[in-house]
């Protein structure tokens, strides 16, 4: 048995697919998913938790006077739940820079896009707007911009032709759902340096 499984968080805001995927393939082997929070009171995200007995909270906007209170709180209540990692999976809000000084090179994001092509809420819709037809998903670390941080690993898929938003996320989920596990083990076993 692994003694020393990386406690990690995972914030989600929607279906919680990636969250699955870290449950099914990490969990309780190279790291232990401590706590899981959303900004969005009923994602189903959160059922999954509840399902596999993972703490969960919510922590959404509108409870807190701003941004910056809420994202204290979430990050008091990771920290009491002694998350090393944060992950972001489908977490739909920016975090705060003073959350992201409080867990140092230590939130990574998945995302449906190339990086640094198509950062942003619609990364499908903005890639099939400019013709493009390599889609990917990249996995980074995060920093205080939008999609901007450390890319970790990157993998690509061609699609010609590509018209449909739905088609092009249905070929990059299965890619995201290797993707992410992939580097959360990476991390878990120090075979992922911390970014600079
Ligand atoms: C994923 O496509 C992720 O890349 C994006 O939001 C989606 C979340 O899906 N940022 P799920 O909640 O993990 O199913």
């Amino acid at each position: 048995m692994n003694q020393a499984r990386l406690p990690i968080a995972v914030l989600v805001s929607g279906t919680g697919t990636n969250l699955q995927a870290l449950i099914d393939q990490v969990h309780g082997r190279e790291a232990t998913i401590v706590a899981v929070a959303s900004n969005v009171p009923d994602a189903p995200a959160l059922k999954r938790a509840e399902k596999h007995g993972i703490p969960w909270a919510v922590f959404a906007r509108k409870q807190y006077i701003d941004r910056q209170e809420r994202d204290e709180a979430m990050a008091e209540w990771l920290g009491e739940h002694r998350a090393g990692l944060i992950v972001l999976a489908g977490f739909m809000e920016l975090l705060s820079e003073q959350f992201l000084k409080r867990f140092p090179n230590s939130v990574v994001n998945v995302h449906p896009s190339l990086l640094p092509a198509y950062p942003g809420p619609h990364p499908i819709d903005d890639a099939l707007a400019d013709g493009a037809e390599e889609f990917g998903v990249t996995v980074h670390y995060v920093d205080a911009g939008i999609d901007t941080g450390p890319i970790i690993r990157q993998e690509s898929v061609r699609l010609s032709g590509a018209k449909d938003p739905d088609q092009v996320l249905r070929r990059l989920r299965p890619i995201e759902h290797m993707l992410l596990p992939l580097v959360v083990k990476e991390i878990a076993e120090g075979r992922q340096s911390v970014a600079a």
